[in-house]
């Protein structure tokens, strides 16, 4: 991760531009494969140059060399299989709402999955991967159906919360879960059950908890899940308690929810804050002020700030309480390695 500090006075460039003219890695030539995505996806789909920032809730990171967005899961099929033939660094991001960016770009092709198509039949739910948490959770409750309310804040898709077992408010994805379709590395597509998914708290099979290639495992296309009967009145007031409680206890803005994961039988924000850490800053990054787990960036931010708190925040509760925070945000280089922010 490039970790290129910013300075602080007004009339400087924004921190990512002086990263960027400063340290720009050469071009990874993606010319041969722009033009096969074009053709496959349309010319509206694929993009040279785009920013990250603008497809990550921290809003920040560089550029990457080349964008696609996808709108069904056989698109985002077509996508990886060009790029992985192709042999370039490739990632499928949804909503960015887990992840950071290297400042200095990402040297491959990103592909952003809107494969949006959702069925409910009966308690059966089938969602496509790039499918909207709170759109999820929104048409399954009209439904009358219990057991995916607990997501309607969170600002992540289906595909990103299968591989992260997204939690809150007491749910968490590993519970409702039946099964998932998955673009395995040899090009197939398998399901499976919920059982091998092998589901811990925030892990997955399908996520690396040690850096690896991002493009080096299995993409969710699809995933079904069993819920069962319940009263739309009662679960629809369960969910405004539920926001409420959010509203009062998270920060709104940019951010990427819990930085880290907590650790057995402790809070990683109550430890944060009683170290004495909230409001600490690098650059235009800061540690919320409502809740010790996130981090909230202002307009001005880079990966790089982000990237100093957490180590920060890190080593001030490891000094403090002896506690090793494990981070629940996994970090892209520019490379195309996806793992632990700072390797560790
Ligand atoms: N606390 C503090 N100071 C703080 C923050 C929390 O003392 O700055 C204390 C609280 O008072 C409470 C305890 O720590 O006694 C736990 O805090 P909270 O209820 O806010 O829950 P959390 O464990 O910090 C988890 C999930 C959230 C999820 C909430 C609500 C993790 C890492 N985080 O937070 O998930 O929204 O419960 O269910 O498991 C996410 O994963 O991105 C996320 C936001």
């Amino acid at each position: 991760m490039n970790v290129l500090r910013r300075h602080d006075t007004e009339s400087e460039a924004p921190a990512a531009a002086i990263s960027s003219a400063r340290d720009r890695p050469p071009a990874v030539d993606c010319s041969h494969v722009a033009a096969e995505l074009t053709t496959a996806l349309g010319v509206e789909n694929v993009r040279a140059g785009a920013p990250a920032s603008r497809y990550t809730t921290w809003r920040v990171g560089g550029a990457a060399e080349l964008l696609c967005m996808v709108h069904s899961v056989e698109a985002l099929c077509k996508a990886v299989r060009i790029v992985r033939a192709a042999g370039l660094p490739w990632l499928v991001l949804g909503r960015g709402s887990n992840v950071l960016i290297d400042d200095a770009g990402f040297a491959g092709v990103m592909i952003i999955n809107r494969a949006d198509g959702l069925s409910i039949d009966g308690t059966d739910v089938r969602a496509e991967s790039g499918v909207l948490l709170s759109v999820l959770a929104r048409r399954t409750v009209a439904s009358g159906l219990v057991g995916l309310a607990w997501c309607h804040d969170i600002p992540g898709t289906v595909g990103g919360a299968v591989v992260n077992n997204a939690g809150a408010n007491g749910g968490s994805m590993a519970d409702v879960v039946r099964a998932a379709r998955l673009l395995t590395l040899d090009g197939t597509i398998c399901r499976i059950d919920t059982a091998d998914l092998d589901f811990g708290y925030r892990h997955s099979a399908l996520r690396a908890e040690a850096a690896v290639p991002a493009g080096g495992r299995s993409v969710v296309l699809d995933v079904w899940f069993t819920l069962s009967d319940g009263d739309t009145f009662d679960i629809t007031k369960e969910m405004h308690v539920q926001r409420a409680r959010r509203k009062a206890t998270q920060p709104g803005g940019a951010s990427a929810g819990s930085v880290f994961k907590n650790p057995p039988g402790d809070s990683a924000g109550r430890l944060i804050d009683a170290a004495g850490l909230k409001g600490l800053r690098a650059g235009d990054a800061a540690v919320s002020q409502l809740h010790g787990n996130f981090i909230v960036t202002g307009p001005r931010a880079c990966a790089g700030d982000v990237l100093e708190l957490i180590g920060r925040m890190r080593q001030c509760v490891r000094d403090e309480f002896g506690v090793d925070l494990q981070p629940e945000v996994q970090s892209v280089s520019r490379d195309g390695c996806i793992g632990p922010p700072g390797g560790v």
